[in-house]
């Protein structure tokens, strides 16, 4: 497949955009500064907290950091659940929600058997999908434009 350019220079804290690349949904992810507060807090509860899990297919050398990203503000994730391949759905919103933890700190949920991934795509303890949603190859070819693959 192509590579697939993305231009995210309107994209406002918050808001989410999804793309299609080689048949899937990657998603991009501008976080507000709160969301990026919540990834340091939810460590103790995810299955791989530093993505050591096959990182050279999950989580590429530019992405194993806390932030699992090049820059701090963009997740660029692949929005497939690595358990069965449903979509996950975006959960942004903190607090008791059906089907989410009561502390829960905004996300991702998958419907098919509830995976639940935080806002770096970690997967949750003790859900099926074994591992964080994968981070596809991209990169930043200006301040506003990211191309994936
Ligand atoms: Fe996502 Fe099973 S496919 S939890």
């Amino acid at each position: 497949g192509a590579p697939v350019e993305v231009e995210i220079g309107d994209m406002q804290p918050g808001e989410m955009r999804t793309v299609e690349w080689r048949g899937k949904p990657v998603w991009i992810i501008r976080r507000t500064p709160e969301q990026l507060a919540t990834l340091k807090e939810v460590d103790a509860q995810l299955a791989d907290p530093n993505s050591e899990r096959n990182p050279n297919e999950i989580t590429p050398e530019y992405a194993r950091n806390e932030y699992r990203s090049i820059k701090p503000e963009y997740l660029v994730a692949v929005g497939i659940c690595p358990h069965l391949g449903c979509s996950p759905t975006a959960r942004f919103a903190t607090g008791p929600q059906p089907s989410l933890p009561a502390d829960w700190h905004g996300g991702f949920l998958c419907p098919c058997h509830g995976s639940t991934f935080d806002m770096a795509g970690r997967v949750y303890k003790n859900k099926p999908s074994p591992d964080n949603l994968t981070i596809p190859p991209y990169e930043f070819v200006s301040d506003t434009k990211i191309v994936v693959g």
